[in-house]
């Protein structure tokens, strides 16, 4: 992973840690888990559990939470996102991250699924929005934002300034 890759990682987990702990997080869901800085800085920021979903199993990632202490508020879920995310229960969580597949059909159904099982007042964060590579989170962003009447605000990565790969904060 480059340098510039690991700070924005970075950036972005300080970020999940603001946004968690501003909106009094207790429990939150992710889709991506991979290098494991989103898992972290959720568990770090939310007072109770985080789920997280992946369609890849990083032992590296169970690893880290390990030494973090959080493995008993973790849940990991081995699964493609399409058909992980519509088995959560509605209007449960207080937090989604969403930063698995980057494909139309992913990221659409990703959000879809992320406004039903977020509780009324609930915040939806989404990566890579401004990424110039990210395939189509920006474009399937933009309808849900739309179609849903919902408010957004942009959070650029300020570490690759050439490269933006950013983060849209959603909410009802
Ligand atoms: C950019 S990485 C996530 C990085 C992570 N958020 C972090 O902070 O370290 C994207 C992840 O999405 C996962 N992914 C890709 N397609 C997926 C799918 N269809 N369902 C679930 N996860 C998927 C990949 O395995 C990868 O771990």
């Amino acid at each position: 992973m480059g340098a510039g890759r690991l700070a924005t990682l970075e950036q972005v987990a300080g970020l999940i840690v603001k946004v968690a702990s501003e909106n009094k997080c207790q429990d939150a869901l992710e889709v991506g888990v991979h290098w494991a800085y989103s898992t972290r800085a959720l568990l770090k920021g939310c007072t109770h559990h985080v789920t997280s979903i992946d369609n890849h199993f990083y032992p590296y990632a169970v690893t880290r939470v390990e030494e973090d202490d959080a493995s008993d508020r973790w849940t990991y879920i081995v699964e493609d996102s399409l058909t992980a995310m519509p088995k959560e229960k509605d209007e449960i969580y207080d937090l989604v991250f969403i930063d698995g597949a980057h494909d139309y059909d992913h990221v659409y159904s990703d959000l879809t699924n992320a406004l039903r099982i977020l509780k009324p007042g609930g915040v939806l964060l989404v990566d890579d929005y401004l990424h110039e590579k990210g395939g189509d989170v920006r474009k399937a962003t933009d309808e849900i934002v739309s179609q849903h009447n919902l408010s957004m605000k942009i959070h650029p990565a300020i570490h690759e300034p050439t490269q933006m790969f950013g983060v849209a904060e959603l909410s009802k």
